[in-house]
Order: structure tokens, then sequence, then C-alpha cells
């Protein structure tokens, strides 16, 4: 990928970058994973910590669907998956994010967001950021019970122009069935059916399941319990996250 590190056209350095080299870049950019069963919260939580830390939240989620919508040819590929609840191959995903790890704005930090989900991925990410000299610094891992994951996510409204998610009963939209934010009208997205969701769940303990161990046995992971108010998970997430450069 090309290198956030370097100095673009204009010969000018990101704010962060110090000249002795990526190993003694200041104020402690924030690279960052955001994992856990679907309808963890994992969007609502990386929306509030991208805006916290001024770093983009890269969803692979978002990213499929927002390829699905446009028609191309690998949106509809991965929605064949993304339909069925299955996960969506390793190299469609790796391309993905190695194409958008590459733009000037990752190279502050970023949040991935329902990305590495399985010991491929980790290990490719691993791989991409090291070229770099770069690492990942933390994982965060939401927890939550499988019967709270399906009320969430049966009763989840999705806004498809900003990908901001609202629940029927636990947190609504001002206006019934309009984003607060970009006045879209919301949908239930197609993999929140009952039947999918199931097949979700069943996936995510399958592949990702392995990729919490992974990070464990690298002393990287930090569970959090989603079981909670929103913002008390946001507030539990910041203290893993910041108690780390203390
Ligand atoms: P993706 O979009 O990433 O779906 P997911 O991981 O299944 O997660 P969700 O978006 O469903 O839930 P969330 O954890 O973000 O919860 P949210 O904040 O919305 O991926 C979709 C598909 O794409 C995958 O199934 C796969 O096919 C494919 N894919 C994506 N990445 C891939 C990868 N790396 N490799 C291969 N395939 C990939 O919240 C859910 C609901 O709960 C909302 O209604 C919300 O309002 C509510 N809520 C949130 N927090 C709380 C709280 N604290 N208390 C009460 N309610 C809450």
């Amino acid at each position: 990928m090309a290198s956030p590190l370097s100095p673009d056209a204009a010969g000018t350095r990101h704010p962060w970058y110090n000249e002795a080299g990526p190993a003694s870049w200041v104020n402690c950019p924030m690279r960052f994973a955001l994992l856990g069963p679907p309808g963890a919260g994992k969007g609502t939580q990386a929306d509030l910590l991208a805006s916290r830390y001024g770093i983009p939240k890269i969803s692979t989620g978002d990213m499929l669907r927002e390829a699905a919508r446009a028609g191309t040819d690998l949106g509809l590929q991965a929605k064949a998956y993304t339909d069925h609840g299955l996960l969506v191959p390793d190299e469609m995903i790796l391309a993905l994010v190695r194409e958008r790890l590459a733009r000037p704005d990752s190279g502050a930090g970023f949040l991935l967001d329902g990305f590495p989900r399985t010991v491929r991925q980790a290990d490719s990410l691993h791989e991409m950021l090291a070229q770099e000299g770069l690492a990942l610094e933390a994982v965060i891992d939401l927890e939550v019970d499988t019967e709270e994951l399906i009320r969430r996510l049966s009763g989840r409204r999705t806004c498809p122009v900003c990908e901001r998610s609202y629940h029927l009963v636990g947190r609504p939209p001002r206006v019934p069935g309009m984003c607060d934010l970009s006045h879209g009208a919301l949908i239930q997205r197609d993999d929140d059916r009952e039947q999918v969701i199931r097949e979700r769940l069943a996936e995510y303990r399958r592949r990702t399941a392995p990729v919490l161990s992974h990070y464990q046995t690298q002393g990287l992971l930090r569970p959090v319990c989603g079981q909670q108010p929103a913002d008390a998970v946001t507030a539990a997430i910041i203290g893993q996250l910041e108690k780390r450069s203390n």
C-alpha cells in the first residue's frame, strides 16, 4: 500500500510524523479494531469513537453495502454471501481494506469496525501494517448475550445513506422512519431477518471466535461488556484504550 507515512505530492508530512521514523511517532496515533458478534454495537460505538479520536472508521460491512448499492461487481458478488449470513471471501475483503488503508487519512490512525473476521484476515492485516513499520495496538471485544443480540438486530432500522443505525424501541429516530442526520427513509437490512441473523451468529462462532483467541494470545484483546447503555459502553471502551498509554 502507499505509505501514509510518506510526504504527499506537495512535500507535506502528516502533523504527527516525526523525522526519526515510525517508531518515534508521538501523541499515540490510534490503530485499533472493534470486534464482537452481529448486533453487539460495533457500528454504534465506532461512530462515537471515530469522532472522539478524529480518526476514520473503516467498516467492511459498510463498504460492502455501499458497493452493492452502487451495483459494482464486487458489491453484487458480496451480496450473495451477506444475504445468507456468510462471511465474504477473504480475498475480496482484503482488497477493499488494502485500498482503504492506503488513503492518506489512515495515517493518523484508524478504527476497524468488524475487521478482521478470520485468522487469515488478521495475519494479512499484520503483514500490511508491518510493511509500514506499524501494528494494531488494541482489539476491543464487545460481549453481548445471544438473546439480546437477536432483540437488537430484529428491531434495528438503518439509514442507507449514512449507515447510522437505530432501534425501534431502544434508539428510535426523532421522526419515525426517518434518519435524524440524512433525513433519508430508514430500512430493515436484508440480513436482519431472523433466519439470516441465526446464520450470522453461527458464522461468527465458527470463524471469528478464533480471531479473538489469536489476539488474546498476543495480549491485544480487551473485553468490554456491550450489554449496558451505549454511553456506558463507550466509557468502558475508552477506559480500555486509554489505559494502554498510562
Ligand atoms: P456488518 O455490517 O459488519 O455486520 P455485523 O458484524 O453482523 O454487525 P452489525 O452491523 O449487524 O451490528 P453492530 O455490531 O455494528 O451493531 P449496531 O451498532 O448496528 O457485516 C455485514 C456482513 O458483511 C457480514 O455478515 C458479512 O457477510 C460481511 N462482512 C463484513 N465484514 C466482513 C469481513 N471482515 N469478512 C468477511 N465478511 C464480512 O447495533 C445493533 C442494534 O443494537 C441497533 O439497533 C442499535 O441501535 C442497538 N444498540 C447498539 N448498542 C446498544 C446498546 N448498548 N444497548 C441497546 N441497544 C444497542
